[in-house]
């Protein structure tokens, strides 16, 4: 992205900024949707396999425009991947959502195939593209996508702390009766029940949680936190979208207008936190460039122990995704 300062006037121009968002589900389109209600880019491509269903759902966002007031442009595509040729940034939600009584990692199977396609067709025609990956199992999605793509790790990044941290912040604004705005949360770990939300560093206008609420309140809002998007797959059938849509556009925002945000993002460990060639959580700063910088905290015994169980579980998953890439 240019700008170019014009004499006398203080506004810059934008050159055009194409983000393509794979799956036009649930979380595909209202991520399309924030996309677009926030202007954070010019153009949204919207991609589904199944025909109409991305046409039909870009169509409605374009309507919604003049009643809103926005002027992305929104643009449904059955299956073709030249439309998305130049995206500065593909988000990957297209796969299967959990059912009741499923976990993430129940979807590796299907998903992991529709992952390694879509990404060979994104790289194919956006060579230069950041990708956020978005379908479970999220942490081997992400890995997925990294050996697909062969990118490097920086514009690789899978997308979850973000929603866990909401939820955990959502949880304690309620518990506590203060703004979501004030309260700051960092994450850690898997996309799953090992997750590890960090006490130490939540605060509440600048004051540690610790001093707000009582133990065992914060420890039920850990446990909820943990367990939260089974909590809404139970009560729906399928599993959540308004806040992950709206995650994923977070990071897109961050990344196109490189605003060097600290983020849980979920990235390929290379030696940080002692653990290499596993994909976790871990706070990034993320801008232009995508993962600008990993933030290595200093973890105590207990979080470090939490942090080990998470790699753990997920290098599992990951032994899965290896053994069904050699057949
Ligand atoms: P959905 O079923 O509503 O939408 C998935 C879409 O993907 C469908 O429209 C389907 O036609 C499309 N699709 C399937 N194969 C495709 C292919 N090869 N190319 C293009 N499109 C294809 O599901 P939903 O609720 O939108 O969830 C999508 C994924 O995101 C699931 O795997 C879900 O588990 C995951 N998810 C991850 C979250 C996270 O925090 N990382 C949060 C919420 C969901
Ligand atoms: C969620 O946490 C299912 O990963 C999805 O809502």
């Amino acid at each position: 992205m240019k700008n170019f300062g014009l004499s006398g006037i203080s506004n810059s121009i934008i050159l055009h900024m194409k983000v393509t968002v794979v799956g036009a589900g649930n979380v595909g389109a209202t991520c399309a949707d924030v996309l677009a209600q926030r202007e954070v880019v010019n153009e949204v491509i919207l991609l589904d396999i199944k025909d109409g269903i991305a046409e039909g759902k870009a169509l409605d966002i374009l309507q919604k425009a003049p009643i809103i007031g926005y002027d992305t442009r929104t643009v449904g595509v059955t299956n073709d991947y030249s439309r998305t040729a130049g995206s500065e940034v593909v988000v990957i939600t297209s796969g299967l959502p959990r059912k009741p009584g499923m976990s993430r990692d129940d979807l590796i199977g299907i998903n992991a195939g529709i992952v390694k396609s879509v990404t060979e067709n994104i790289v194919k025609y956006s060579p230069d593209a950041i990708i956020i990956i978005v379908s479970n199992p999220l942490d081997v999605m992400t890995y997925q996508a990294h050996i697909t793509s062969k990118h490097p790790r920086t514009k690789i990044l899978g997308m979850a702390g973000i929603l866990d941290t909401a939820r955990y912040r959502a949880f304690l604004s309620e518990a506590l009766n203060i703004s979501q705005k004030e309260i700051q949360a960092m994450l850690l770990g898997g996309h799953g029940d090992t997750m590890v939300p960090l006490l130490r560093y939540t605060t509440v206008g600048g004051i540690p949680v610790s001093e707000l609420l009582d133990a065992e309140t914060l420890e039920s809002i850990v446990q909820r936190t943990k367990v939260g998007g089974g909590e809404l797959v139970k009560l729906m059938g399928t599993s959540a979208w308004y806040a992950p849509g709206a995650a994923a556009a977070q990071m897109v925002e961050a990344i196109v207008k490189d605003q060097r945000r600290i983020f849980p993002v979920c990235v390929q460990l290379q030696g940080e936190y002692g653990i290499s060639n596993c994909y976790l959580g871990v706070p990034v700063v993320l801008g232009k460039n995508g993962i600008e910088k990993i933030v290595e905290l200093k973890l105590n015994d207990d979080e470090m122990a939490l942090m080990k169980s998470s790699e753990g579980h997920v290098r599992e998953v990951m032994n899965v995704l290896d053994a069904l890439n050699k057949k």
